[in-house]
């Protein structure tokens, strides 16, 4: 019933050489992963031309970021509907890089989800607490209120287009990750508040992001509220990528 994703996101890593070797090489073992399992390459902007040529519409390409506008003087920018425009199908929206280093706030996010998905295209909205929220128990009202305030504009026909990525903010390129329990909790927490404000939480797919590696990330996707994962530092290396793709449970496809 919901969608199974990984996906990969670069951040600022990555080459042409790697775009081309990388997904070719994802691509090529994508048609031995089960059915329901979408896989989804998210390299910087500047590459999203060759990884299309590479994915053959195997696989789907995102793009990190977007800005607040549709178009104008806005240099470096660029619009969701360039994104959709250039072939792809997704946006991350408010990482934790982007709210922690770039001032991304719950307001903006909430702007750019409103574009994203009136372009067309699909949001992965990135919520996620830091250690000191979680270790003063603060973790669950951080995000139940980031889910809230980043997904207040979307429009009651286009929640389809949104997904949803629960990121520990600690559990980031740390090499820590939840507990499968823990992601659990919280991943159930995130549905009802979805379900609280009206969406249809149980066909919105919510990943799970932060250090997932292949040797963790089959007890994640076991549990029943994680739908998958949103992968750094382990996508950029095709074999580690693909045992990720390929640790949902047999017949978890859908
Ligand atoms: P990581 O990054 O897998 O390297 O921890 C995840 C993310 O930032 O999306």
């Amino acid at each position: 019933m919901r969608r199974k994703i990984v996906a990969g996101n670069w951040k600022m890593n990555g080459s042409k050489d790697l775009s081309e070797k990388l997904v070719g090489s994802i691509r090529s073992e994508a048609g031995t992963l089960d059915k329901g399992v979408e896989v989804v390459i998210i390299p910087p902007a500047i590459y999203i031309g060759d990884v299309l040529v590479q994915a053959e519409n195997a696989l789907s390409v995102g793009v990190q970021n977007v800005g607040r506008w549709q178009s104008g003087a806005y240099t470096g920018e660029i619009s969701a509907g360039m994104a959709r425009d250039a072939g792809c199908r997704y946006v991350l929206v408010g990482h934790s890089e982007r709210r922690q280093i770039f001032g991304e706030t719950d307001e903006l996010v909430a702007e750019k989800v409103s574009l994203v998905v009136s372009s067309g295209l699909t949001a992965i909205v990135c919520v996620g607490e830091t250690l000191e929220e979680r270790e003063s128990g603060q973790a669950e009202a951080v995000v139940a209120a980031q889910v809230r305030a980043g997904l207040a504009s979307v429009p009651a026909g286009k929640w389809h287009d949104i997904v949803v990525a629960y990121e520990p903010v600690w559990a980031i390129g740390t090499g820590k990750t939840a507990t499968s329990d823990d992601a659990q909790a919280m991943h159930a927490a995130v549905r009802k508040v979805l379900k609280d404000m009206g969406a249809p939480s149980e066909s919105i797919s919510l990943l799970y992001g932060g250090s997932v590696k292949a040797d963790n990330a089959a007890a994640l996707f076991s549990e029943p509220d994680i739908d998958g994962g949103l992968i750094g530092g382990a996508s950029l290396v095709a074999k580690e990528f693909m045992c990720i793709c390929r640790s949902f449970p047999v017949g978890a496809e859908n």
